[in-house]
């Protein structure tokens, strides 16, 4: 543990559930012993609301200065209205990787036990690069941009990771048989770096296989590295393995800062009710425990989680229970002081 470091965090509550789930997460991580000091910020339509920026200002240099955020989901308007402030947050930092643990938790019933996945997606280039224009009215072109250098450091950030944790497989998804040149420079630049990692096995697959392979067999995969829009698309289904989006965490992680995030969005369908489960974020909060050489805590918020998993006496609705966020992160509460 960091002695008697105060972590200052940049935390972003977001909007939809992301106020309810971020302060289950906020009051677990009070629990720990550790002492926080948090920046609070709204961002997108709310912020806008308040300070006529989707974005503040103070919210930039917040995260600038501390290098660590914590955020909730952030609503993003559908074909039309501002750019997404999670996108623009990733490039703004050059949070160029998404790192998505896919793993099962105790007591948790699914058709596919004991999956564990990475997913590492390439976060800040693809489709993502928002170069969207009408070339004649019934006409419009959407640009995708792959570069060397962005293929590179994120092939070196899969095949560095499964190093240093013992896994044992990389697999590149991509549609390199259509996109030949974008999805080729993306292969070319992932099978050079793999000539460092022999010990490493490194295959491809292409995507729209890659979706039924997964749903036929998950255990055939290890790590997977995709572009940006197909590892969105893949972590969503990924994330079904393990009971859906309330449980599947996320890191943004850049050279010297990282956002902390679950994959799911601001689920408006039951924003608002106490109705959502926390997990998500709380494993990107463990996650950011990690980062910070705060493992202990780490694996004690972690072990708790895990406690009420395998009792599932209290868990959400979304993973067959019928306690709300609240009631749910007093059980995690209890069972780290018990
Ligand atoms: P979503 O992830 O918000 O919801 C999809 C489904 O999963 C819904 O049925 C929802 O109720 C459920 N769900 C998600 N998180 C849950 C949780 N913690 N507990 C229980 N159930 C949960 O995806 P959707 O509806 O496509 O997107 C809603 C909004 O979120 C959009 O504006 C989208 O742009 C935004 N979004 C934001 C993200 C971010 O801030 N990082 C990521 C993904 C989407």
């Amino acid at each position: 543990m960091a002695q008697n470091k105060t972590h200052k965090v940049t935390l972003i509550p977001g909007d939809g559930i992301g106020p309810e789930v971020t302060q289950a997460v906020v009051r677990i991580l009070e629990a720990t012993g550790i002492k926080w000091e948090w920046e609070r910020f709204a961002a997108g339509a709310e912020a806008f609301e308040i300070f006529g920026e989707y974005i503040p200002a103070d919210l930039t240099d917040s995260i600038t200065r501390n290098k660590v955020a914590l955020k909730g989901p952030v609503t993003t308007p559908i074909g039309g209205g501002f750019k997404s402030i999670n996108v623009t947050l990733r490039k703004q930092f050059d949070l160029f990787a998404n790192f998505r643990p896919i793993k099962n938790l105790p007591g948790m019933e699914t058709k596919w036990p004991g999956v564990d996945l990475i997913i590492v997606r390439e976060n800040t280039e693809g489709e993502y690069v928002g170069l969207e224009h009408e070339v004649v009215p019934g006409v419009v072109e959407s640009i995708k941009v792959i570069t060397e250098k962005g293929s590179t450091r994120i092939a070196k950030f899969a095949f560095e990771y499964a190093r240093k944790h013992g896994r044992k497989k990389i697999h590149s998804i991509h549609k390199a048989n259509i996109m030949k040149m974008s999805d080729g420079l993306f292969l070319r630049c992932a099978r050079k770096v793999a000539e460092g990692f022999p010990e490493i096995f490194y295959g491809e697959h292409i995507i729209d296989n890659t979706c039924m392979q997964l749903v036929m067999n998950p255990y055939q995969y290890d790590t997977l590295l995709l572009e940006n829009l197909y590892g969105d698309i893949v972590s969503d289904l990924c994330a079904a393995f393990v009971g859906g989006l309330g449980l599947v965490p996320g890191a943004n992680l850049g050279i010297d800062c990282a956002i902390f995030e679950a994959v799911h969005g601001s689920a408006p369908d039951i924003a608002g009710k106490d109705l959502a489960n926390p997990t998500a974020l709380l494993q990107s909060a463990v996650l950011m425990l990690h980062h910070l050489n705060e493992s202990d805590a780490a694996e004690r918020v972690q072990k708790a989680l895990e406690t009420v998993y395998g009792e599932r006496k209290t868990l959400t609705r979304d993973v067959g229970g019928t306690a709300g966020t609240t009631q749910f992160a007093d059980a995690v509460l209890a069972a780290m002081s018990a």
